[in-house]
């Protein structure tokens, strides 16, 4: 069984659809170790986003993550980061198919509403800096 952090971003706290991604990942057999809403600082999330340093919407990145609070979990389950994504869908809502969380919730690649992590050694990492 791996872990994976996964947090509702500030568009989709702000717009009351914890409870939805709550649901899907209960429903599709996760099991929810952690959870809470937490205000980011400008600090934490420029080491949460460092890997995006170098991207030219970095600094529009942090500003919205820090905008409002976020709901930041731990889910356990088989394959953990590959199955969270699979539900969260493709990072552009453009892209992501209907059925999975930005494919049915979001619009826009700058507000898509969820973040989850994208290997074991970054789970490992965002699970200590969110929940240590
Ligand atoms: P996340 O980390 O949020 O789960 O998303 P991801 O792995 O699917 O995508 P990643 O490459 O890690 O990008 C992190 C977040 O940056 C924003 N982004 N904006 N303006 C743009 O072109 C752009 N590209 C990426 C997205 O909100 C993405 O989730
Ligand atoms: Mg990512």
């Amino acid at each position: 069984m791996d872990k994976t952090f996964v947090m509702v971003k500030p568009d989709g706290y702000a717009r009351g659809l914890v409870g939805k991604v709550v649901t899907r990942f209960e429903e599709k057999g996760f099991r929810l170790v952690d959870a809470k809403v937490v205000q980011l600082t400008r600090e934490h999330a420029e080491h949460h986003y460092e890997h995006l340093r170098a991207k030219a919407f970095f600094d529009e990145l942090v500003d919205f993550i820090v905008s409002g609070p976020v709901f930041a979990m731990i889910w356990e389950g088989k394959d953990a980061i590959k199955n969270a994504r699979a539900l969260i869908g493709a990072t552009n809502p453009s892209d992501a198919l209907a059925g999975t969380i930005r494919g049915d919730f979001a619009i826009d690649v700058a507000s898509n509403i969820i973040h989850g992590s994208d290997s074991i050694e970054n789970a490992e990492k965002e699970i200590k800096l969110f929940f240590q």
